[in-house]
């Protein structure tokens, strides 16, 4: 029998555009997604589609299609676990904060919570699948939870890690690389597998829906968040070099992506990388590492991260000292504020780090980012508890005009790669600054030669 209800938990930025494709591509499927945030689900349920909590390219398009027909936003959590054939996993997986593996670890809580909550209220047989991303052997505990405290019935656990990357979830979703679903060894694990790959199979094509054992699919994504990290941490750390001896970073990136063996993406040297995934998956991989006593191997790992740290502190140190070594008091514009474009997401962005660095230093602070609240802006700074958040309050301001945050500014840092600002009236920009006007090109958007022309005292990374 095909599956033909599916739950999910986790109305987020993995959950909501995963199942509104889902929907989407299979309206013979009924798809509920719930959360606990009553919010959250307030706002898949906007009538107003735009008004949805995640912003990416062509989402609100499919979930205008889909809504209300086979696609359900719920705070029902418990009936539509019921309901459902299929239950996906998809809620956060944080970096502990408190005991044992503290600031390395996942932190499962909310994990085991959906396993005891299924368990509870499984009235007929399930495939559980995680859709989170997980230590490797998450599965097995899941099961343990599932069969140990569950009312007999079956459950098969299935690891289906999502590989969407922010900014381009529907793209990705749409034409994945590939799919990944690991399963049990056994006739009842492989008959599971089947259920999900046809699901897929109605837009993928099979040679790219992959099926492996349950451990390699859970390791599969910590590790390829590790390798695509690597790459950003290997150029960046390369970008340092060239700032040094002359070489221009970009040049570089090209030179050797064009050797087939390394390729062209995930070489662009930026003021680091943020998102919610890569330094959380890293951690946990540095940590699993560590506790099957694999020390250099959790070495090797950590220092993508130190690589990261060192980044976005000395692009902050930068400005500080090519500002006549004090920033106090002076106005430092950032346009952007996500991790990357096309996304209103801003966990780990690199801005939160470089503008903690500069108001240690009593820079003010003000903001301009396309798609990022001022509240949002407050409560990540607030967040890293640096200080009170009324002082937070008084450094930062979050602007709605580009053209009014960059006024009387002594230089502005673009941390985030939005299209719209290669188009700004630089010229007007410029004529409204103090001078020396400095521009820091944390992403190395615009053209230098260009700026140079106009009058900035223009740096970008790597060159
Ligand atoms: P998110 O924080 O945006 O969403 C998680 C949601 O789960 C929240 O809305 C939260 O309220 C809800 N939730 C938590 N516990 C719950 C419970 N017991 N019952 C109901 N709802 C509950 O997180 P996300 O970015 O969607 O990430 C989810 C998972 O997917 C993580 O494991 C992450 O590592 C992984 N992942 C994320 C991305 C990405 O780009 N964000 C990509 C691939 C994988
Ligand atoms: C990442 C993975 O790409 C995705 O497969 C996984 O499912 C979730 O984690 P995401 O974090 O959404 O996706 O965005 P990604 O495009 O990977 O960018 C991560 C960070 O690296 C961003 O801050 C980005 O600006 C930065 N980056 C990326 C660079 O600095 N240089 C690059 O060349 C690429």
């Amino acid at each position: 029998m095909s599956i033909t209800s599916i739950c999910c938990i986790g109305a987020g930025y993995v959950g909501g555009p995963t199942m509104a494709v889902i929907a989407h591509k299979c309206p013979h499927i009924k798809v509920t997604v719930v959360d606990l945030n009553e919010e959250r689900i307030a706002r898949w349920n906007d009538p107003n589609v735009e008004n949805i909590p995640v912003y990416e390219p062509g989402l609100s398009e499919i979930v205008a299609q889909a809504r209300g027909k086979n696609l359900f936003f719920s705070t029902q959590v418990d009936e539509a676990i019921d309901e459902a054939q299929m239950i996906f996993i998809s809620v956060n997986t944080p970096t502990k904060t408190y005991g044992a593996g503290k600031g390395m670890a996942a932190d499962l809580k909310y994990i085991e919570l959906c396993a005891r909550q299924i368990a509870r209220v499984a009235t007929t047989d399930k495939i559980v699948v995680e859709k989170s991303t997980l230590p490797v052997r998450t599965a097995e505990a899941i099961k343990n939870i599932l069969d140990n405290t569950g009312n007999g019935v079956q459950f098969q656990i299935l690891s289906n890690p999502e590989f969407l990357a922010e900014g381009t979830a529907v793209e990705d979703l749409l034409a994945p690389d590939r799919v990944l679903i690991g399963g049990g060894t056994d006739e009842a694990g492989q008959i599971a597998i089947k259920k999900l790959v046809e699901v897929y199979a109605n837009w993928v094509p099979s040679h790219q829906i992959l099926t492996t054992n349950l451990w390699s699919s859970e390791l599969s994504k910590l590790t390829a968040n590790a390798f695509l990290a690597q790459r950003v941490s290997s150029i960046n750390a390369i970008s340092e070099l060239c700032e040094k001896t002359g070489a221009n970073v970009n040049e570089v990136a090209k030179a050797i992506g064009m050797d087939s063996r390394i390729g062209p993406k995930f070489l662009k040297a930026s003021v680091g990388f943020g998102g919610s995934c890569f330094q959380k998956d890293i951690l946990n991989l540095v940590y699993i590492a560590k506790s099957f006593g694999l020390q250099e191997v959790a070495d090797y790992w950590e220092q993508v991260i130190i690589m990261n740290d060192h980044q976005k502190n000395r692009f902050a140190r930068k400005i500080v000292s090519t500002l006549y070594n004090t920033v106090s008091g002076k106005k430092i514009t950032f346009l952007g504020w996500a991790f990357k474009k096309d996304t209103n997401d801003t966990r780990e962005s690199a801005a939160i780090y470089v503008a903690d660095d500069l108001l240690n230093e009593q820079a003010q602070i003000a903001v301009y980012d396309p798609k990022v609240s001022a509240r949002q802006i407050q409560s990540d700074l607030n967040y890293l508890e640096t200080r009170l958040p009324e002082e937070n309050d008084k450094a930062i301001e979050s602007c709605n005009d580009p053209y009014e945050a960059c006024k009387n500014a002594h230089a502005i840092a673009i941390l985030t790669e939005w299209d719209e600002f290669k188009s700004y009236d630089w010229q007007r920009i410029y004529d409204a600054m103090l001078k020396p006007a400095f521009v820091f090109d944390g992403r190395n958007l615009l053209d230098a030669d260009k700026m140079k022309e106009i009058g900035f005292l223009y740096q970008g990374i790597g060159s």
